[in-house]
Formats: structure tokens, sequence, C-alpha cells
């Protein structure tokens, strides 16, 4: 097999399985590149409304781009996974893996992808099959394997005609922020054991490593950003840097909060904490939040598998046992703080800001709010919620959980005993504390975020707690100032040290 890079120019045929939250945005971006896209979906429903111009999932600027992408190299969706595979030269396996319920990963829509990716193959061209699932350990050979079953099962005697490489080409987007994430990343990650499957992946990113497309005008490219890096190396590490890098973010956000415990404790402000750890170029301003700790359907479920992965090898990974149980206990610090304040849950009506995992998405896979509910319903509250986005998924996807869904903020606060910021939207940015204050039976606020300064809230009436902040109130003598504003100061210097 030749090892020469094919033409960096010409748009290639790719199909994209799964229109989930990667491979909606997969599809759209390579299609905005200027490559002939199909997107494969078995949810007849989902692929209907994309057809319609409709958006299955919640995700900015989404809209927008599929427009764009349309115009440009084209982009179709369809039920039918072996016309648009056999016409291919690159096939995306972009299909969930959710967790077992004991913490490995369910391949089941994996090996259905590969099989029928065999089953549509013939030996009219070389094609790549990707997976960018984020799969465990060993799932390159896995996949490889499943394809010539399903060849061999579907035109045997077409078996050693035909020719295809298998990569790993994990996802690093951030839903809420994917798109941004896709056509702008950090690095793009790509694992093969062959130079002709390594070079047709280098051909397809091309105008995104060279950042020589026109960015779109809703989405300008970052100032500086000339190109960007390209990791080429073998399956096992690809499928590994996925693992760990989500882990590894999982246990910053850990250690944030593992420090910020201590720092109530002790009488210091987790957000000076972390403003002045993060400065050191070592560690990185970046995750360092405390809160109510992460969720979304990735961090718990790719640090299961890879303790599942350990398991299997006969290593006990420490560090990732602490990371899931250090974030198991920071959602239960809420109910701590509630009953602090309120000392009586049983018929309290608590207002919960926000269920989406984080802000900007619909998402609603483990996430915090959840079981923030469902703990606060068997304590015998009654829980009311306001989301801008997430509410229609979290209604539908979660039928038994006794939530009040209200229209606004303002209507979820009324009359509530306590409310809990569990999602920094920015629609929560703007809102008018004072007011809040004044319709709420007791006005006692949790930020699960650090979103408000505490001054601000306390002076607008309410009685507020974050995560990890001091609640004594303290004066610095030499400028006058409030730690907290010293604080949101250094934040900000953190933050433009971080864009
Ligand atoms: N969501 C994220 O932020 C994110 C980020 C990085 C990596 N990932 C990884 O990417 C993968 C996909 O995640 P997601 O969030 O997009 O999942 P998702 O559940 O939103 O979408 C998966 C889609 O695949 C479809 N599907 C399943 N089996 C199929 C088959 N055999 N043929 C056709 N369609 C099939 C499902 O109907 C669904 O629409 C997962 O492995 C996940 O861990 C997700």
């Amino acid at each position: 097999m030749g090892s020469n890079p094919p033409d960096n120019s010409k748009p290639m045929r790719v199909t994209v399985i799964g229109t989930g939250y990667v491979g909606t945005v997969t599809g759209a971006c390579l299609a905005y590149l200027g490559h002939q896209v199909h997107c494969v979906d078995m949810d007849a429903d989902k692929i209907a409304k994309l057809q319609r111009g409709e958006m299955p999932i919640y995700e900015p600027h989404l809209t927008e781009l599929l427009r764009a992408a349309s115009a440009r190299g084209g982009i179709h969706f369809t039920t039918e996974l072996s016309p648009a595979a056999s016409e291919s030269d690159v096939i995306f396996i972009a299909v969930g893996t959710p967790p077992r319920p004991n913490g490995e990963a369910n391949l089941s829509y994996l090996e259905s992808a590969a099989r029928s990716i065999g089953a549509a193959m013939d030996g009219e061209r070389f094609r790549v099959v990707v997976n960018k699932s984020t799969v465990p350990v060993g799932c390159g050979n896995l996949v490889e394997t499943l394809v010539r079953e399903g060849i061999r099962e579907t035109h045997p005697q077409e078996e050693r005609r035909i020719r295809f490489g298998v990569a790993s080409n994990p996802e690093f987007l951030r839903e809420g922020c994917a798109i941004s994430d896709s056509l702008y990343p950090d690095r793009i990650v790509l694992g093969a054991e062959e130079d002709h499957t390594l070079n047709t992946l280098r051909a397809l990113y091309a105008p995104l490593t060279a950042q020589s497309f026109d960015a779109p005008e809703f989405l300008p490219r970052p100032a500086h950003m000339t190109h960007v890096p390209l990791v080429a190396t073998t399956l096992t590490s690809a499928e590994m840097i996925k693992y760990a890098a989500n882990t590894f973010l999982a246990m910053k956000i850990g250690f944030a909060n593992e420090v910020g415990n201590l720092c109530e404790r002790v009488g210091a402000d987790a957000i000076e904490v972390m403003a002045g750890i993060g400065l050191d170029t070592r560690i990185g301003a970046k995750f360092l939040n405390t809160g109510l700790g992460w969720g979304g359907s990735c961090f718990g479920k790719d640090i299961q598998s890879l303790l599942h992965t350990a398991e299997e090898y006969g290593y006990q990974a420490r560090l990732l046992e602490a990371a899931l149980a250090v974030n198991r206990a920071q959602r239960q610090v809420v109910i701590q703080k509630l009953q602090e304040k309120l000392f009586i849950l049983k018929g309290r009506t608590i207002a919960l800001l926000g269920l989406a995992f984080k802000p900007d998405t619909d998402d609603m896979r483990d996430a915090p709010s959840l079981q923030i509910a469902e703990r606060l319903v068997q304590l015998g509250a009654r829980v009311k919620a306001y989301d801008p986005i997430a509410m229609p998924a979290c209604r539908a996807q979660n039928p038994a959980l006794k939530i009040q869904y209200c229209d606004s903020a303002l209507d979820a606060v009324f009359e509530a005993d306590a409310a809990v910021l569990v999602t920094e939207w920015d629609e929560f940015r703007g809102l008018d504390l004072a007011q809040i204050a004044c319709v709420m039976q007791q006005p006692v606020l949790v930020d699960g975020r650090n979103l408000y300064d505490p001054e601000t809230a306390r002076s607008a009436g309410l009685d507020y707690t974050g995560i990890g902040r001091s609640i004594r109130p303290r004066f610095n003598s030499r400028n006058g100032q409030t730690a907290e504003s010293t604080a949101d100061s250094l934040a900000t210097l953190v933050d433009e040290r971080s864009k």
C-alpha cells in the first residue's frame, strides 16, 4: 500500500453513522469544509427532523452551520447505511457508547454499525473506517474484526478484493461550543496502524489543520489561529488519549472541589485559591471551578470505562476511583447546605435554576440537577425548576421525577423557601436579585456554580451561600476592597490569560 498523502484539495465522500451531539456536528463541519457528507441514523424520527431542517438537539449555531454546509460540500440525512457507506471514502462511527450497570462501555451500537459497514463494502475503492465514538482500548481491533465478519457474511467471494483501514479519531468537542471546538480544535488525534489510512485522514482534515477554510460569519476564527496540531499515533494510544484527557479533566474539577470543601472549613475562599494556583502555567486556570461537580454523558461514563479496563488488567486505578467518589459526594453538598439553612426540608419548596448539566445544551445525561431533585423529593421537599432550554428533554427523559416546571426563573423562585443555582446559564447572570429575594418565602440562595458575587447577592437581600467560599465577609484594609472583589479581579485576570 502506498504511503503518499492523497491530493489535499480533493473533496472526499464521507459517511457519519450516528446523528447525535457528535455525529451531527462532525458531519456538518466536514461538509462545511467541502466534503460530501451522508449522515446516517437508525432513529427515523431524528432523520426526518434533520431532513426538514429541524434540530434534534440544541447546539448553538448548528442550524446556520448545516445551512452553510448544504451549500458547500453538501450534507444528506438518511436511515439507509448501506448505499451511503458503499459510496464513501471515509466512514465515521459516532454512535453512543453508554455505560452498562457494571461500568463497562456498552459496545452493542458500535458492533452493529461495524458489521453493517462490512456488509456495505465492495472492492471498488479503499475505505477508511474511523472510530469517533469513545471506546475502550482495543476497540480499533474489534471494529476491524467486525467489519471483516460483515464482509464475510454478506459477500464472502469478494472478501480478498475489499480493502479498508481502521482508524481512531477521538472527539474532544464540548457541548454548547461544539462547532467552535470542531472548526478550531486544540488538536486532532489520529490513530492507525498504517500510513495510507493516516494519510487519507490527514487529507480529509487538511483544511482544518491548515485553517485554510473561510471561517463562517457566525463563528470567526480566533485571533492568531494559524494551524491545528495533528497527533498521529497508534490505534491504542489514540484510544487511550481520549480516556486520559477526560479523566484528567474530571480529576481537575474534583481536586478544585475537594480543596473548596477544605477552604470552607478553614475560612479560605476557593475562588481566590484556584485563581492563585491557576496562574501557575504547569497547572493552568481552566477547569478549576468549585461547584456541584461535573455531569454530562462523558466524564462519569469514561472514568467508569477506564476503571473497567484497569480491572481487566488487574490494576487498581485509585485516582480514578477517587475522582468518581469526590464528584458523587459533591452533589450532596447542596443538600447539606439547604439543611443547614432551613433545618427541615419536609414540606419546603426548593427552586432549581437550571437543569441541563451545563449551559448552552439540552443534554440531561448525568446532570447533577437530577440527583439533587431526586434527593430533595426523597426528603419530602417540593421541587420547582426552570431551565431556558432543557425542560422538554428533562420532562421527556425523566417522566417519574416530581418536578414542577416553571415558565421563568422568577416563577420558579416565587414563594420558594430556597433556590439553588444549578446551571450557570447566561440568562441567570442578569437576574434582578433584589426582586428574587422579594418574591421568595425565605430568601435562601445556594449558588451551586459561584455565579454571583456574594456581597452583591447579600446586599440584594439574599441569604447567599456559594461553594468553597468562606462565609465570613472579610475586608482588605490596605485598599478598602472586600475579599470577594479581590477574588473577582483575580478571576478576571485568570480568564484573560486563558482565552
Ligand atoms: N456528547 C459529547 O459531548 C461527546 C464528546 C466527545 C465524545 N463523545 C462520544 O461520542 C459518541 C457519541 O456521543 P453522542 O453524545 O453523540 O451520542 P448520542 O446518543 O447523542 O448519539 C448517538 C446516535 O447514534 C445512533 N445510533 C446508534 N446505533 C446506530 C447504528 N447502528 N446505526 C445508526 N445510528 C446509530 C443513535 O440513534 C443516536 O442518534 C459516544 O461514544 C460519546 O462518548 C461524546
